[in-house]
């Protein structure tokens, strides 16, 4: 099926302007063709797709944000917006999650905390991952919140406090069983011990005492139970020990939809803000009250006849099994199309599912479309909310043995993000 010109803007929707955000991310803007989509879906509000585009829905941000405010009871929402809001941009989805309801902000990254600083975002803020000679008191100064997990951190927070001419703000990490960051119980009273004695010279501020899950997405798993005791064991010693945080923080999506006990003062939330379930044992995005926000879409770049057997992209690794037309798609591995989802990922084009054939490339994949008519510029949405057909991003995970995280962020920086929805 050929996709059919027509279509004014859509109904109720605006339109966030192309800002460019930190990561250099810009809208694209309106090019002024109105489109139909798939299933006749009017696409007035996208426009601007060209080759190819990730739009986020910042409402389904929003929603998806109210309902984990709602789950988290009296908790605070920190929501997580590392890795550019894992993939989604990170400046808008902080100000929509920010806007429903969320008053924390979290990110790996210390850069990434600069930079919503530098958009002028002034709640708290905690960035969590540091290596060793890192510039931290630009943070400190900044006044993000900075997490310890060992002395040496504590020494380089003292240093950065003495620079920026005011208190680091920490948050000492437990290591409850997920032995990555954080300290271990045997370590822990030392961690705190020497914490609270930068905290009496006055260079450091104990704000917070947080550790993280390791498998809180298969619910009922017994390392739960255990690590929410071995965080209430820590932070009973270190409140023995004289802390007095204002926040102790546990819960990431998983625990905050499946787990009231793992609540404590704060939650961090990531995956789920942008709507998109931690995993198939949680339960589907819809049940729990998630909206995916994220369509990632192309244009056909090219459609052509070839003869039954006619090998298909690099190594041949798809035969057509009779005359065929196929369909250029413009994105490839290096846009976060994963390579090994030729001939398993599915998308959408023209009403109909069509899976990848053969190798994806860098740049491109080729689509079997049989005998049905479709021509260079129609839409192929590789995945999206799942409402008008298409496949859902944890449908690509599924497929190929990941989680639906890799498949959102690492959407590559070639394609642009362009938002719909109220804006912040
Ligand atoms: C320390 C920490 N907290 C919270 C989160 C958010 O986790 P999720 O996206 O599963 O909600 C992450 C994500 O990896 C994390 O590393």
């Amino acid at each position: 099926m050929t996709i059919a010109a027509s279509a004014p803007g859509m109904p109720g929707q605006s339109r966030l302007q192309p800002r460019p955000d930190a990561n250099g991310h810009a809208g694209a803007e309106s090019a002024g063709r109105g489109r139909a989509g798939p299933q006749g879906r009017p696409l007035g509000e996208s426009h601007g797709l060209l080759r190819a585009e990730a739009r986020i829905d910042l409402d389904a941000v929003r929603t998806s944000t109210a309902e984990l405010v709602r789950r988290a009871g009296g908790a605070e929402v920190m929501a997580v917006v590392k890795a550019d809001g894992y993939g989604h941009g990170m400046l808008p989805c902080a100000r929509a999650a920010l806007d429903a309801g969320a008053t924390w902000l979290g990110t790996s990254a210390l850069e990434e905390g600069l930079a919503l600083r530098a958009a002028g975002i002034d709640v708290p803020i905690l960035s969590w991952l540091a290596a060793p000679g890192e510039p931290l008191a630009a943070g400190v100064a900044a006044g993000i919140d900075l997490s310890a997990s060992a002395g040496w951190m504590l020494d380089e927070l003292a240093a950065a406090a003495r620079e920026a001419g005011r208190p680091a703000r920490v948050h000492l990490k437990a290591d409850t069983g997920l032995h990555r960051a954080g300290a271990l119980p045997d370590d822990w009273p030392g961690l705190v011990a020497a914490a609270l004695r930068l905290q009496a010279a006055g260079e450091i501020e104990v704000v917070g005492l947080w550790s993280h899950f390791a498998w809180a997405d298969a619910p009922g798993h017994p390392t739960i139970a255990r690590q929410v005791q071995l965080f209430a064991e820590a932070v009973e010693t270190a409140e023995r020990a004289g802390a007095r945080p204002q926040v102790r923080h546990l819960a990431n999506s998983a625990a905050t939809l499946t787990l009231p006990a793992a609540r404590f003062d704060v939650v961090r939330p990531g995956i789920s803000v942008y709507g998109l379930s931690p995993g198939p044992e949680v339960g589907g995005a819809g049940e729990l009250g998630l909206m995916p926000a994220m369509t990632f879409r192309a244009r056909v770049a090219l459609a052509k006849r070839v003869p039954g057997g006619s090998g298909v992209s690099y190594g041949h690794r798809y035969v057509t099994a009779a005359d065929t037309t196929l369909a250029l798609v413009p994105v490839g591995y290096a846009d976060g199309v994963p390579r090994n989802a030729g001939n398993k990922a599915e998308t959408l084009l023209g009403g109909r599912r069509r899976r990848i054939a053969g190798t994806v490339c860098m740049d491109q994949f080729v689509l079997d479309v049989g005998a049905d008519r479709v021509a260079a510029g129609d839409e192929v949405v590789l995945f999206g909310p799942g409402t008008a057909g298409e496949p859902t991003a944890q449908e690509w995970a599924d497929e190929l043995g990941t989680i639906s995280y890799e498949i959102v962020s690492r959407i590559g920086t070639r394609v642009p993000r362009t938002y719909v929805g109220q804006a912040a």
